[in-house]
C-alpha cells in the first residue's frame, strides 16, 4: 500500500487529533504517504483531501475538536454519492482510509470496504458505547469536564440548600452518567440501561439523605434518559427543596483530551494503519484489559454492549 486517507466522521471528541497524528507518522514510518481526508464523508465526496506530512501534524496532540473537521453527511448513504466518493479515492490513489468516528461511521466505511477501499474503524466518541471495544477515544476528557463543571454546581446548591438535576452526555449509553454519578457523589444516577421509579430511585433517596443530614443533592440524568426540567420541578413540589436542572451539553465534547486519550488515540491510530498496510481491512480497533485489540467490524456490530452493573451497584451503596 503506497497511499492511504483519514478521516474524522460524526460527533467529535477529544483526541481525535491525536489519532490523526497517529495515523500520519506510523504511515509515515512504513514509507506510506497519508491523505487527510476533510469533513468526515463530505470530504471525500467534494474531493476535500490534501496530503498530510510528520510535520503538518506538529502541534495537534494536545488540541480538542478535529483538525479535519467533521461532519454528518446523508449524500454518502446514497449509491450516486458513495460512487463519487470511490471515484475520488481513485483519483487521488488512496487504497485504504483510516475512520475516526463512532457506530455509523464504520457503518460507511463497511461500504467503501465493500467497493474495493479497505477501511480500518478507530473508535472516537465521547459516549463509550461502541461494544466492541471497553473504551472509545475522548471518554475520559468528557468525563473529567462533566465533573469539573458538577464539582462547580455543587458549590452553588451547597451554599443555597438546593437539589442539582443534571443531564450529561452519552446518547443511549449511560456510562457517562455512570462514571460521573460516582466521581460527584450523586444522590441518584439514572441510566436508560436501568428502570427506575422516580419515588424510589429519586424522591425516597433525596429523602433519606436529608435525614441523614445532607443539605444539597445531586441528581444525574444519562442523556438517554432526559426530563431534567419537569424532574427538578417534581423534586420542588413534593419535597420542598428548591431545584435547577442543568444540561451541560456539547462542552464536553471539547477541551485538550487527558493523557488517557491521548495514549490511546496514538496506540490505536497505530494499530490501524499496522492492519491496513499488512492488508487487513473492516476491522475496528479497541481495547481490552489495557491491550490494544481489533475485531472484525460485522462481528463488532452484532455485539451487546456490556452494561457496568457493578458500577451502578456501588453508587447506590456510596452515594447518599
Ligand atoms: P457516528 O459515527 O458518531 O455514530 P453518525 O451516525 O452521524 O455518527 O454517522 C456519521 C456518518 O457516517 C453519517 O453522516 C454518514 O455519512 C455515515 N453513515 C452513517 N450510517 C451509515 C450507513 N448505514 N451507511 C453508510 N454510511 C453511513
Ligand atoms: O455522540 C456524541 C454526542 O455528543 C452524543 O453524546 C450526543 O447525543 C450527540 O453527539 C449530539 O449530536 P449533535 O452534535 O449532532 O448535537
Amino acid at each position: 500500500m503506497k497511499t492511504i486517507g483519514v478521516l474524522t466522521s460524526g460527533g467529535d471528541s477529544p483526541g481525535m487529533n491525536a489519532a490523526v497524528r497517529a495515523v500520519v507518522r506510523s504511515a509515515a514510518a512504513q514509507n506510506i504517504k497519508c491523505m487527510g481526508i476533510y469533513r468526515g464523508y463530505k470530504g471525500l465526496i467534494d474531493g476535500d483531501i490534501k496530503e498530510l506530512t510528520v510535520t503538518s501534524v506538529c502541534d495537534i496532540i494536545q488540541k480538542g475538536g478535529t483538525v479535519l473537521y467533521s461532519s454528518r453527511c446523508p449524500e454518502f448513504k446514497t449509491e450516486e454519492g458513495m460512487k463519487i466518493a470511490i471515484d475520488n479515492c481513485k483519483k487521488f490513489g488512496i487504497e485504504g482510509i483510516v475512520v475516526l468516528g463512532g457506530d455509523g461511521s464504520f457503518r460507511g466505511a463497511t461500504d467503501l470496504s465493500a467497493r474495493g477501499i479497505p477501511c480500518v474503524g478507530v473508535p472516537c466518541t465521547i459516549d463509550n458505547d461502541i461494544a466492541s471495544t471497553e473504551y472509545t477515544i475522548g471518554f475520559d476528557t468528557a468525563l473529567n469536564t462533566a465533573c469539573e463543571l458538577i464539582d462547580k454546581l455543587r458549590d452553588t446548591i451547597g451554599s443555597h440548600d438546593r437539589c442539582s438535576v443534571i443531564e450529561v452526555m452519552g446518547r443511549n449509553c449511560g456510562d457517562i452518567a455512570l462514571e460521573i454519578g460516582i466521581a460527584t457523589g450523586a444522590t441518584a444516577t439514572i441510566v436508560p440501561e436501568e428502570p427506575f421509579d422516580f419515588n424510589t430511585d429519586v424522591l425516597q433517596r433525596i429523602s433519606s439523605a436529608k435525614k441523614a443530614g445532607k443539605n444539597h443533592f445531586i441528581i444525574v440524568v444519562a442523556e438517554g434518559v432526559g426530563g431534567v426540567y419537569e424532574m427538578a420541578k417534581e423534586i420542588e413540589s413534593k419535597m420542598n427543596i428548591v431545584s435547577r436542572a442543568t444540561i451541560i451539553g456539547h462542552i464536553q465534547r471539547g477541551g485538550s483530551p487527558s493523557v488517557k486519550d491521548r495514549v490511546t488515540a496514538s496506540l490505536l491510530g497505530n494499530r490501524a494503519v499496522e492492519l491496513l498496510a499488512k492488508g487487513i481491512s473492516n476491522r475496528v480497533v479497541g481495547m481490552n484489559n489495557n491491550e490494544v485489540i481489533d475485531t472484525d467490524i460485522f462481528e463488532a456490530f452484532k455485539m451487546q454492549k456490556a452494561f457496568r452493573t457493578d458500577l451502578y451497584k456501588l453508587s447506590k451503596v456510596l452515594n447518599l
